[in-house]
């Protein structure tokens, strides 16, 4: 579902040629003939749908969306199977797509943003794990409803670290009408809010079966910046080599995508206690990843 709403918005905003790739040929082959009705007539994009790996051969833009299950609780509970399935992906990307951007939606997102980084030794700044812009856009969403405020009020609302229940809102930063949230809300709100962001996925599946569009927009817009070399500056997950005092451990920071392409990781000032809750969170993807 994931990969379809991504596809379906390139497409429909002609961003550039698209092969869908699923083991299970046919639905790719369905996805793709529906979206070829999505495709403006002034664009000469095309949509194709495959099982072969071989299709995707030098492509600029690779999204993973794969998943070997579902997960009902968290999202480490099919983390083994989610690791293998990534190797074997990466292993098919380095043989047909060795300099394409890869952008990594599969969860546990930090977890396999790392295993696909060690599996294929890609420059670190070629692979995203994307779900931290997706937090921001919840924290940006819960900030306006508490306040009663336009989103468009709202500015610098962070979400960084794991994508997952030690994911961290970074209030320091967050402005409402350039004025930082932390003088308008209370201690109370704070919690409230985190604990609403962190969840936020768990109270979705009490109306549809996952989150689909949120995550979609939120790629589709790197996916954009990348195709039209425009800069764009988000949260993702990327392997830390000493930022933050962090490294060899991938974890939501703020990067910029730069209209060259380039992916350069930016500095964030944290309070005290968001620094501790930011170590904390890359303690908890490394165990993550231990446990594999
Ligand atoms: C969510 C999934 C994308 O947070 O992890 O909705």
């Amino acid at each position: 579902m994931v990969g379809s709403s991504i596809a379906f918005l390139c497409a429909s905003n002609s961003l550039d040629d698209i092969i869908l790739l699923n083991r299970t040929k046919n639905k790719a082959l369905g996805v793709a003939l529906d979206i070829s009705n999505a495709i403006p007539k002034n664009s000469d994009n095309t949509i194709h749908g495959t099982n072969d790996f071989s299709e995707i051969k030098n492509s600029d833009v690779v999204v993973i969306t794969a998943s070997t299950g579902i997960y009902l609780k968290n999202r480490n509970e099919i983390i083994s199977s989610q690791v293998e399935m990534i190797k074997d992906i990466g292993k098919e990307i380095k043989r047909y797509c060795p300099s394409a951007k890869i952008l990594i939606i599969s969860n546990p997102i930090d977890v396999l943003t790392y295993f696909f980084q060690k599996e294929t030794n890609f420059s670190r700044n070629n692979v995203l794990g994307i779900a931290s812009s997706l937090d921001s856009s919840r924290f940006r969403y819960f900030l306006s409803k508490e306040l009663r405020v336009k989103q468009t009020q709202i500015s610098d609302a962070l979400v960084l670290g794991e994508h997952g229940d030690s994911m961290i809102p970074i209030f320091s930063n967050a402005k409402i009408n350039g004025k930082n949230v932390l003088e308008t809300i209370n201690s109370k709100q704070k919690e409230d809010i985190t604990k609403q962001i962190q969840d936020y996925w768990k109270v979705l599946r009490n109306f549809k079966s996952r989150s689909q569009f949120g995550i979609a927009k939120n790629t589709y817009d790197i996916i954009e910046s990348i195709i039209k070399n425009q800069t764009l500056s988000i949260p993702a997950s990327i392997l830390l080599e000493g930022e933050f005092d962090e490294k060899d451990v991938c974890m939501g920071v703020p990067i910029k995508i730069t209209s060259q392409g380039k992916i350069e990781i930016q500095s964030v000032d944290f309070d005290k206690s968001e620094q501790e809750l930011f170590k904390k969170s890359a303690q908890t993807i490394r165990n993550n990843i231990k446990s594999v």
